[in-house]
């Protein structure tokens, strides 16, 4: 077998075609690092009610690169690396927290919220002896910081320069849609987090993915949730990385499942307890399920009255790790608190829906692991990564390509 490293060019058809190497080469892992997270994106950080108050802080990633992300006494948002300017130990161990200032624990070097070394501890010695010399700056090793935006309650942060503004970089359509879910204050409900046992790049295939989702999803279809043939639409955003499927609650009554006798439509089931799928039309456009994300770790998700965020951190080729928050809004009375708590057991790790997509990417990832120089076959709905009117397409994971070859020069 050829290694992966002989084979790494973009297979001559284009964005129908993915070269299984992109899953399997160990060197893509520190490019992705420096290209696509370092290099000129938006990475989602965290929520703004992840730090409610002057004085906290939460712990994110850049890509892989471990960061916090702080607001300081005058409410002011920053973000930096986690990683001590003196011999690089993780600066905040918790995953969140109060702090007027951040003490590394390992030689107790101090930091203000904005990541500023503030202080080393026994700078100038012990009774004239030892400590740093003079000329010594090691405020010039400090973390790096990032920029960061908000939007509607969102943190996004970035490393380059280049990085244009957060709503250029999503496109006035993509906008709209994060607008319409992040209507209102945001109120936490919990917080979770899942390994997935496969490379970052399969989940963010599989969000982008609305040809799977009635057919891999058997919970989907039984209780018609989600069917092909629901009305709805795939929005890819002009650079192709971010995209939006959204489709309406009413299932105009296809009975294409049943015919065909898909296993995802199974009969004979129904719910020990049907208040589960209670929903209500909260955002009065009928929308059932709107699934969004954003080159290259977010997803914002409203599953009927279920809404979370999702944010993807890569840990090296095989292993992501995927976090995820859900909410509510500081309106929302008790009712829709304890619906959105009920319909949470749709998603997550343990899901009646998502618990799939764990699975379905670790079993690419399991396949192709011996069969770099093949390639996958995405020709669903055409070529090209347009938006469409109909969801049996995969224009959008198209588009994640279309936008991963761009940072990627591949
Ligand atoms: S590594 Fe942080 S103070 Fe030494
Ligand atoms: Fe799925």
């Amino acid at each position: 077998m050829r290694s992966a490293r002989n084979v790494r060019h973009w297979p001559a058809e284009g964005l129908t075609r993915v070269p299984y190497w992109v899953y399997c080469d160990s060197d893509l892992v520190e490019q992705e690092q420096e290209r696509i997270f370092a290099g000129a994106t938006w990475s989602f950080l965290c929520l703004a009610a992840d730090l409610p108050a002057p004085n906290t802080y939460c712990r994110s990633n850049l890509g892989a690169m471990p960061v916090v992300v702080t607001r300081d006494q005058a409410g002011d948002l920053h973000a930096f690396e986690n990683r001590c300017a003196h011999r690089g130990s993780l600066l905040v161990l918790s995953e969140k927290g109060e702090a007027r200032d951040i003490t590394c624990v390992y030689h107790n070097w101090c930091y203000d919220l904005a990541g500023n070394l503030t202080a080393v501890a026994f700078r100038k010695g012990l009774g004239g002896k030892g400590g740093m010399p003079a000329e010594c700056r090691p405020e010039a090793h400090g973390p790096r910081k990032l920029r960061l935006q908000a939007l509607c309650g969102l943190v996004f942060g970035t490393l380059s320069a280049q990085t244009p503004p957060l709503e250029r970089y999503l496109g006035p359509d993509i906008l709209a849609r994060i607008k319409r879910v992040m209507r209102a204050p945001v109120k936490l409900l919990g917080s979770y987090s899942q390994m997935l046992p496969s490379n970052w790049k399969l989940y963010m295939e599989n969000v982008k993915d609305s040809y799977h989702a009635s057919l891999l999803h058997t919970f989907f279809t039984t209780f018609r949730l989600n069917r092909l043939s629901q009305k709805g639409a795939i929005v890819v955003s002009e650079c192709g990385g971010h995209h939006v499927s959204y489709s309406l609650a009413a299932d105009s009554g296809g009975k294409e499942y049943e015919q065909a006798g898909m296993r995802s439509a199974q009969q004979g089931f129904g719910l020990e307890d049907p208040t589960l799928l209670d929903s209500v039309d909260e955002f009065g456009d009928g929308i059932g399920l709107q699934i969004l994300s954003v080159f290259p770790n977010f997803v914002l998700q409203q599953t009927r009255n279920s809404l979370a965020v999702r944010r993807l951190v890569p840990q090296g080729l095989q292993k992501s790790e995927l976090v995820w928050t859900c909410f509510g809004f500081t309106l929302d009375d008790e009712e829709m608190t304890e619906r959105r708590l009920r319909q949470a057991n749709l998603i997550g790790p343990a899901g009646y829906i998502s618990m799939e997509d764990g699975a379905a990417p670790s079993f690419v990832q399991r396949a192709v692991a011996t069969a770099p120089d093949l390639v996958s076959v995405v020709e669903m709905g055409g070529a090209d990564t347009t938006s469409q009117d109909n969801r049996v397409t995969e224009a959008a994971v198209r588009g994640f390509w279309k936008s991963y070859r761009e940072h990627m020069q591949l």
